[in-house]
């Protein structure tokens, strides 16, 4: 049976560019995976957008003098242009700030209304007396009760992931005049996580297959108990409450961003003209896997899943393979310092496969990693270049200068072809495995393995050599690498796609490379398939690059 995928993809903030920092904690991890879903023939939907509502959003348009909606358009545009070009393929990139989404949101508000999950209650919230209006989540800063970072907001620590409450703040300040703001009464509707907290408990306890940073991060949130929490804000950039005499509030940004996921592949199902395809990924067996840095992990494995069960219905979560974060020069990434890369920059500057290829190898999977420019340079120069480069350049080469530019004849093979052959039906295995799993490091490493023992073998059979004297058994090493190569084209394929897309071509076949599948099989080199000469894979990069990039960092 078709396996069903939803590739859930954290929705950027639309106020500011992508950073690599994004990049390695969500979007490239859930296009590798979807990438080799859609190519073993899984049923994949792909879905994300941009954050376009809330504070984040409203502040920045206050700073920049310009509407909300201006700023939105313009980060929505440049991330569709940036996915584009880095290669995420997302099967719909949509927006908040649809009438779609606004109603999906306000029907999931009315329902968990009508059950009795969502009341109506007084709290006090920040208010400034010099600006007149109540601060929400990010207009006003502190420090965190739990880990006393002291730049927390109003709704979550992104130091320690916490999600808070205004009145947790200590020393808390108004970010728009700095004053320090009096606590006041407003009206505001609550979801009554209290009643969720049993279940959602027993439910993560039972997911076996999370890595554990996320279960043990899930598990003691639970275990610290819930509270209800404020869904509504004093605001006037967001979806609207479906209920009369509101006028002046919105829904909380987190709770109708993470119904985006749902709203979202129902807006894919209609453009299609399938309006209930979206069932297929939400009901029965489909398999949803949300990929997020772990600053959003509680909102995935317990806000949202509170939600969909008191909503009912739909599935929960699968997989929740949030990643850690990855520093950059040693320090953590800081977009307010300009410590960071910003990926319409990259972008501008170089190719988008060593980025893929540098951030997938150091992914920060179980722990935090590091992204320097020298290890870019390092990696682009010695994997890609030196090592999977060099080894298509030098059999392509031999083939069309000693071979007529086509494919030899393997003839009888020898031990030592024979042992890289099974290696590479091992590795093949191992690194589908690793795919499947979620563990897109190992299974980058395993095959590029694979091409350093296609190296080494290389070396060994030496057909430079042996072409003058035995051609047969030069064609048969030769042969030899271009069936390896044509495995790696597959297993690198989720990680550097336009690089196999390319080498797919010189490779004498037709069509695109995800048409021949998650599959290899040497019989598919067939003797006498014409091969073209090759053009280089990856372009050698200067060491200069790492002074010059160095010095644009938080400037
Ligand atoms: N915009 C949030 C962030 O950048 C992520 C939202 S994920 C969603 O941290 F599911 F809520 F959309
Ligand atoms: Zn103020």
């Amino acid at each position: 049976m078709t396996e069903r995928i939803l590739v859930a993809v954290a929705w950027p903030y639309a106020n500011g560019s992508i950073h690599i920092g994004q990049v390695a904690g969500a979007y490239l991890p859930a296009d590798i995976f979807a990438r080799y879903h859609r190519m073993k023939g899984s049923d994949v939907l792909m879905v994300s957008g941009s954050d376009a509502h809330g504070t984040p959003v409203t502040l920045t348009a206050e700073q920049r003098g310009v509407t909300p909606e201006q700023v939105y358009t313009e980060y929505q545009a440049e991330f569709l242009d940036n996915w584009g070009r880095l290669g995420i393929t997302f099967d719909l990139f949509t927006t908040t700030h649809t009438e779609n989404h606004q109603q999906v949101a306000q029907d999931i508000f009315s329902r968990l209304h009508d059950k009795g999950h969502i009341y109506k209650s007084t709290m006090e919230m920040p208010y400034c007396g010099t600006d007149n209006r109540f601060l929400a989540d990010r207009y006003v800063e502190g420090e965190c009760p739990h880990c006393a970072y002291d730049g927390a907001r109003g709704d979550q620590c992104d130091n320690c992931g916490r999600t808070l409450d205004p009145r947790d703040l200590k020393g808390i300040t108004c970010r728009i005049c700095g004053a320090t703001p009096e606590f006041s009464d407003t009206e505001h509707f609550f979801i009554r996580l209290t009643a969720f907290e049993d279940t959602l408990l027993e439910w993560a306890r039972k997911q076996e297959h999370w890595k554990s940073n996320v279960k043990n991060f899930t598990i003691s949130f639970l275990e610290g108990g819930l509270r209800d929490r404020a869904i509504t804000r004093d605001i006037d950039w967001g979806v609207p409450l479906p209920l009369d005499g509101y006028d002046g509030k919105r829904i909380y940004v987190w709770f109708e961003a993470v119904i985006g996921y749902l709203s979202a592949s129902i807006e894919w199902a209609k453009n299609r003209g399938e309006p209930d395809r979206w069932e297929d990924f939400w009901k029965s067996d489909g398999r949803s896997y949300y990929f997020m840095g772990k600053d959003n992990i509680p909102f995935h494995t317990i806000i949202w899943p509170a939600l969909l069960l008191g909503y009912g219905g739909l599935n929960l979560p699968y997989d929740v393979p949030a990643n850690e974060y990855m520093n950059l020069e040693g320090f953590k990434l800081s977009t307010s310092r300009n410590w960071a890369i910003w990926l319409p920059e990259y972008l501008d500057r170089y190719d988008p496969d060593p980025l893929r290829y540098v951030i997938a190898a150091g992914m920060p999977e179980t722990s935090d990693s590091d992204f320097s420019w020298r290890e870019y340079v390092r990696r682009n120069n010695d994997e890609l270049v030196a090592t999977y480069g060099n080894l298509v350049h030098r059999v392509l080469t031999m083939v069309n200068r000693n071979f007529d530019g086509v494919a030899p004849d393997p003839g009888q093979l020898d031990e030592a072809s024979e042992a890289l052959l099974d290696e590479a039906r091992e590795r093949f295995a191992q690194c589908s495995a690793s795919l499947e799993a979620v563990r897109l490091r190992l299974a980058l490493n395993t095959a590029m393995g694979l091409a350093q023992a296609a190296n080494r073998y290389l070396e060994q059979a030496a057909p430079w050599r042996s072409v003058r004297e035995d051609k047969a058994k030069a064609g048969a090493a030769l042969w030899t690498g271009l069936a390896v190569i044509d495995c790696l084209k597959t297993l690198l394929y989720p990680f550097i796609p336009f690089s196999s897309e390319r080498l797919h071509t010189m490779l004498g076949f037709e069509g695109r490379v995800t048409e021949a599948g998650w599959a290899w099989d040497p019989t598919a080199t067939v003797p006498g398939r014409r091969i073209s000469s090759p053009e280089p894979l990856f372009a050698k990069l200067d060491e200069a690059v790492v002074e010059s990039e160095a010095q644009r960092l938080g400037a």
